[in-house]
């Protein structure tokens, strides 16, 4: 959003009242046909402002969308969150973030959509992204460090979505799944897809994409087993301008801290108390085969410590894992 419109919009907002044209005018030293312009856009970004003859304009309500003049009054991260890009729609943050990241937008840039018409989870699955109720967005970090510790971030924007959840919906118990899913009473509320563009010896940057459901009423019936929201789970309506902007506060110290150690062992401590898979029996799935084992830990590298029934610990750096129902 401009710099004009934000401040109408944050004038309309104190006012709490009609404010009128010229009032507009002479305040920001514009003509009328500029703030209707600007009136223009607020609408276009889905804010409900009133004109009405006579009277002027009168913001009737907030968006409820996580746009940045939303997200900016809960943000304290320094960084992240500050280059901020909003699209009601979009095909997929995370393609649109790569685009921007490849035409030298800065490190804690935000890519965020309303919807997406092609959002993609990992192994090549779709995420179904409706419009008006969840949260999607990509976040590009330029970290600069071996590409063989770029996978650890998937464990600790884990732990940063696990941090803001506890803090905006307390009374959840939301479980870490290793590598990077959120789960809640064994259903996924939270998914993530970090994608590095880097040649052998430098990264060039790396895209986060993260989608949480929050606010969706229903699941389709072949989603309804393995997947809910934070509103299902809750029967709260969570604001999603202050969750985006939570899960930013929580990662950009971490992400910092992250730079400055050698691998994950800070974070470690967090990750085995939430983490879903420890001390369980399950298989996990790699592209060309299947283990099946205990779960003993996860490794100061964010390895999974599986141990295989010859009482062997392998450590695995990628795949998908699944519990096992437990024999009793
Ligand atoms: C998963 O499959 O668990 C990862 C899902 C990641 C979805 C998010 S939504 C925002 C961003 N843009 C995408 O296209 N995908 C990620």
């Amino acid at each position: 959003m401009n710099d004009v419109t934000s401040l109408i919009l944050n004038r309309l907002r104190q006012a709490g009242d009609f404010l009128s044209g010229e009032e507009l005018c002479r305040e920001f030293g514009i003509t009328r046909s500029a703030v209707w312009k600007h009136i223009r856009r607020l609408r276009s970004e889905g804010y409900h402002v009133d004109a009405i003859t006579g009277r002027g304009y009168h913001l009737s309500g907030l968006t409820g969308r996580a746009v940045e003049a939303e997200v900016i009054p809960f943000l304290t991260a320094q960084r992240f969150g500050r280059r901020f890009f909003y699209h009601p729609v979009t095909e997929s943050t995370n393609l649109l973030a790569k685009a921007l990241a490849s035409n030298g937008a800065p490190e804690g840039s935000v890519v965020v959509a309303d919807s997406q018409t092609g959002g993609r989870g990992t192994r090549g699955r779709h995420w179904i992204s409706p419009p008006g109720m969840n949260l999607y967005f990509s976040l590009i970090l330029r970290p600069g460090v071996p590409s063989i510790r770029v996978p650890q971030l998937a464990l600790l924007v884990a732990v940063a979505i696990h941090q803001a959840l506890s803090r905006l919906a307390p009374e959840l118990v939301a479980k870490i799944k290793w590598p990077n899913d959120i789960l809640s009473n064994g259903k996924k509320l939270c998914g993530v897809l970090c994608e590095m563009f880097s040649e052998p010896d430098v990264t060039h940057f790396v895209v986060i994409g993260i989608g949480i459901n929050v606010n969706q009423p229903e699941l389709s019936c072949e989603l309804q087993d393995i997947a809910t929201s934070l509103f299902l789970e809750t029967g709260q309506l969570i604001s999603r301008p202050a969750l985006l902007a939570f899960v930013l506060n929580q990662f950009e110290p971490l992400y910092d801290a992250w730079l400055l150690e050698e691998d994950l062992g800070f974070v470690l401590p967090y990750l085995e108390k939430h983490s879903l898979l420890h001390s369980r029996q399950v298989t996990v799935d790699q592209l060309n085969r299947t283990l099946s084992g205990r779960v003993s830990g996860i490794s100061r590298c964010g390895e999974l410590m599986l141990e295989g029934e010859d009482g062997q610990t392998l450590l695995l750096s990628s795949g998908e894992a699944h519990l096992r129902k437990e024999i009793s």
